[in-house]
């Protein structure tokens, strides 16, 4: 499985002087529990936000700080490593990185580091904001540097604003899809995630229970392995993730369009895991609808996107899912076929751990030639699987 995991890998973790220093104590301990090992480097100003002895107790290792303690200890350091991970970067630090100016230990370990790097930028809005850092960070983008977060949200200064270090979850992810494969690079990848609301009125919808996560997991998998990616998205709490363009709707007949739109300006595969609804009132009243109407509901047909982009002449590789009640595939194959999928993945809604709104699917994927059964895992992972058994079909 091309699954991108930590398991093994070597990594380098520089923490500089800001107070979410304290949020990298966690980050070790994520990226222990992922199967890494952790070396962490400590600026003069992190030691002051966090003791050495913290690191050392969750990383079971030495903490660096000195460019003097140990000879060539700036280069032996990222040497060894699979990734540097810089959490929190500062303004400071990104400064240093970006002029090439190495008068400490990290900075030093940044320049002599040939492998990946990574950053999650730390700071008052205002700073990050500055155009002194903007082009330091565009700067260390445009030679390969990558970045996850700043995120919006309360500082710890009491104001509001772009500048929060990402979460440990996002930037476990960030460092994934920097030691990921990008077999899906030159490919335009369009998921649909969610359910659909199908309006009765100003107030009133038909929905479903579908938590959107597996579509999102999806997308950010395969973005992840270097496709292109549009996220079309029905209602969902989920938080919208970086690095892909984003459409949000509500209805069936929106989501139709705006899977056309991107099928019409080229997009390669389309994966349908929203739960669109197959049924919508007759009529949308534009008032709210009176209490003493008759009580029964009048209901069309809503559109199926699948099969209308299977019928088009300049059509993606279609992958569907089917949601059902029991073990059987043989519905889904028939419905694979009916529709024009080129591969579906069925999933048995009633076993433990898998469909609505849970973190762990476990699926059966079906294309014609083969079945591949993939057992429960968290959705991450099966997005992965599923994106596997893709790029060996188109390659
Ligand atoms: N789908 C679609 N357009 C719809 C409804 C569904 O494109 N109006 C897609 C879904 O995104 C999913 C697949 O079709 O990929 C599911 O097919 P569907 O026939 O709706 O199956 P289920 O909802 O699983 O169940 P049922 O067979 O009971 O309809």
């Amino acid at each position: 499985m091309k699954n991108p995991s930590l398991k093994n890998k070597r990594v380098l973790l520089g923490v500089s002087g800001g107070i979410a220093a304290y949020k990298s104590v966690e980050l070790v301990r994520r990226l222990k529990d992922s199967g890494a090992s952790v070396s962490v480097v400590m600026t003069e100003a992190a030691r002051r936000f966090v003791t050495p002895l913290t690191f050392e107790a969750v990383s079971r290792s030495k903490v660096h700080s000195s460019l003097f303690d140990e000879p060539l200890v700036h280069i032996a350091l990222p040497s060894e490593a699979d990734l540097l991970i810089v959490a929190p970067a500062t303004a400071n630090t990104i400064g240093k990185f970006s002029n090439g100016i190495a008068d400490d230990l990290l900075s030093a370990c940044f320049l002599s580091c040939a492998g990946k790097t990574l950053i999650a930028p730390a700071m008052n809005w205002r700073m990050y904001e500055n155009p002194a850092v903007r082009e330091n960070l565009a700067r260390l983008a445009s030679r390969g540097v990558l970045q996850v977060g700043p995120e919006p949200g309360s500082l710890a200064c009491g104001e509001e604003g772009p500048g929060r270090m990402a979460e440990v979850q996002e930037i476990i992810e960030a460092a994934r899809a920097a030691l990921a494969d990008k077999d899906l690079r030159g490919e335009r990848v369009v998921v649909t995630a969610g359910p659909t609301r199908e309006y009765l009125d100003p107030v009133r919808f038909l929905s479903n229970r579908s938590s959107g996560k597996m579509g999102y997991a999806l997308a950010r998998a395969a973005r992840d392995r270097g496709a292109g990616v549009t996220l079309i998205s029905g209602p969902t709490a989920l938080p919208r993730p970086s690095g892909m363009d984003f459409v949000a709707v509500e209805d069936s007949a929106g989501m139709l369009e705006a899977v056309q739109r991107e099928v019409s300006q080229g997009a390669t595969v389309l994966i349908m895991a929203a739960a669109v609804a197959d049924y919508a009132p007759a009529e949308r009243s534009a008032g709210k609808r009176e209490k003493s109407r008759d009580l029964s509901l009048e209901l069309k047909a809503a559109p199926d996107i699948i099969s209308t982009v299977a019928k088009a002449s300049r059509r993606p590789f279609i992958i569907g899912f089917a949601a059902e009640t029991g073990g059987n595939t043989g519905r889904a194959a028939e419905k694979m076929k009916k529709k024009g999928m080129d591969m579906i993945v069925f999933n048995d809604v009633t076993e433990p751990g898998a469909g609505f709104d849970t973190d762990t699917n476990k699926v059966v994927i079906l294309d014609g030639n083969r079945e591949t059964h993939v057992g429960l895992m968290p959705k991450y992972d099966t997005a992965h699987a599923i994106l596997d058994r893709l790029f060996e079909m188109k390659t």
